[in-house]
């Protein structure tokens, strides 16, 4: 499991095996956008603001994947224990 913090509210959700971010985050925002959940349509594409995301979508350029300041929440992950986003 990891941390996600949504920096506009500073609320914290935890991030369980198995479950996406996307869902963890719709748990305190029901309104959060999203679409495909499968890492395809962009929708839920999210700034990252500190941690360092693990990428799954393939919508990302190897570039981008690198500089790893964007990612798609509904099939993201985390390779450290906390990510914060611009949500
Ligand atoms: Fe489509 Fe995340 S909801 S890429």
């Amino acid at each position: 499991a990891f941390e996600v913090e949504l920096a506009r509210t500073g609320e914290t959700v935890t991030v369980e095996p198995g479950t996406s971010i996307l869902e963890a985050v719709r748990a305190v925002r029901p309104d959060v956008l999203y679409s495909c959940e499968e890492g395809f349509c962009g929708t839920c594409e999210t700034k990252v603001l500190a941690g360092k995301p693990v990428h799954q979508d393939t919508i990302l350029s190897e570039k981008e994947r690198a500089a790893g300041n964007t990612m798609m929440i509904c099939v993201g992950g985390c390779a450290s224990r906390r990510l914060v986003l611009d949500l």
